[in-house]
């Protein structure tokens, strides 16, 4: 799903994508004996059967969906793809290296977001004081340059060999070791663990929580939601960054990406767990957050960079924030100066 490859192809897409959805495909899906009616006829029965899903439970708020039965967020075959991957995080050239790209947009995103609210007191540090949860960290790519930037940052992630990538690279950097550390866990285990703590039960920990690139590796999106809010301070932030459901993703990163080109194996996509910025919202706001910002962003395989655009079509980032409530004051000290600072910021 991330490799060069896989960019390239999203190029290509661009160039056809308007007479491929007016059923004029001439490209070299024709040549390969792919049917373009076939695939839409597959993609309506999907979208009869979500549908159908829906209107089953049309007796519980729409965002509540068979996912969130499971009370997991872990599927198993995810855990075992990325397993299999846990060695080539760090290769810049490989299967990861749009996430290494994407570090241009997601770490200025989370960090201005974060100064809009926590005043700057560390010069070249400027989230020094504040904690921040990498969940589905993955390797660390996300997770070293908000450490960098003077966070303490936990990232978690169920993949044991992942986290030990990411351990042993962010070992290498001496200026991590006090604010970088990691844990093979999931976020639900984690949100229970604090539940269970000697401080307040349920106390929040984190000023921000970032997911980046993994909502639509989860199992159960209701749980990811709550467990967010749960050790989230009051007034801390979310960042997600992700792929919407739409045509256009369908055809990128099921059709052709696995079907027609096998580019990536097939079934590295499930098009269902796709989540457009709407739903997303929903599901949120129910589970006490305000959505602040919603922004697309747009691969450019040519020069391997993103960049930001008004259209939300394929992937995008969204910045929420946990709606303060007045009978859970911030406790800590870290906490409490830093509410003065988002007081006098404003
Ligand atoms: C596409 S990678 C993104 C990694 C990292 N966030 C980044 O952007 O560099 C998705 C990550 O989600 C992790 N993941 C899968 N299921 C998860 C779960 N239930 N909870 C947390 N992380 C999960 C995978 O192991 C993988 O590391």
């Amino acid at each position: 799903m991330f490799s060069n490859k896989f960019g390239r192809l999203m190029l290509g897409l661009y160039g056809w994508k308007m007479s491929a959805v007016c059923g004029v495909v001439q490209s070299s899906a024709g040549r390969s004996g792919f049917s373009w009616t076939a695939v839409c006829k597959q993609r309506t029965l999907w979208l009869q059967r979500s549908t159908c899903l829906k209107s089953q439970h049309h007796t519980v708020p729409c965002h509540i969906s068979a996912r969130s039965a499971s009370h997991t967020t872990v599927d198993p075959d995810e855990v075992r793809r990325f397993q299999s991957l846990a060695s080539k995080w760090w290769d810049e050239q490989g299967e990861f290296a749009a996430l290494h790209a994407m570090n241009d947009l997601r770490v200025p995103f989370i960090r201005d977001n974060l100064l809009s609210v926590h005043r700057a007191r560390h010069p070249g540090r400027p989230l020094a004081g504040l904690r921040i949860l990498d969940v589905g960290c993955g390797g660390g790519l996300l997770t070293e340059p908000l450490g960098r930037l003077g966070a303490k940052v936990l990232g978690i992630d169920p993949v044991e060999d992942s986290i030990s990538t990411a351990q042993l690279h962010s070992s290498y950097d001496p200026d991590l070791c006090d604010g970088v550390s990691y844990r093979a866990c999931t976020l639900e285990e984690l949100s229970a663990e604090e539940e269970g703590g000697a401080e307040e039960p349920g106390a929040a920990q984190f000023d921000a929580v970032v997911a980046s690139e993994v909502v639509e590796h989860l199992a159960d999106l209701e749980t990811f939601a709550f467990c967010c809010s749960h050790v989230l301070k009051p007034g801390g932030s979310l960042f997600i960054t992700t792929i919407n459901k739409t045509n256009l993703s369908y055809a990128l990163g099921i059709v052709v990406a696995e079907q027609l080109l096998h580019i990536v194996p097939s079934g590295t996509h499930d098009w269902e767990k796709f989540i457009s910025p709407e739903e997303l919202e929903r599901l949120l706001e129910s589970n006490g957050f305000s959505v602040k910002s919603v922004e697309g962003m747009l691969y450019n395989p040519a020069s391997g960079s993103w960049s930001w655009t008004n259209s939300t079509a394929i992937n995008y980032a969204l910045h929420a924030v946990k709606v303060r409530d007045d009978a859970q004051p911030d406790q800590t000290e870290d906490s409490s100066s830093h509410s003065e600072d988002a007081a006098t910021h404003s």
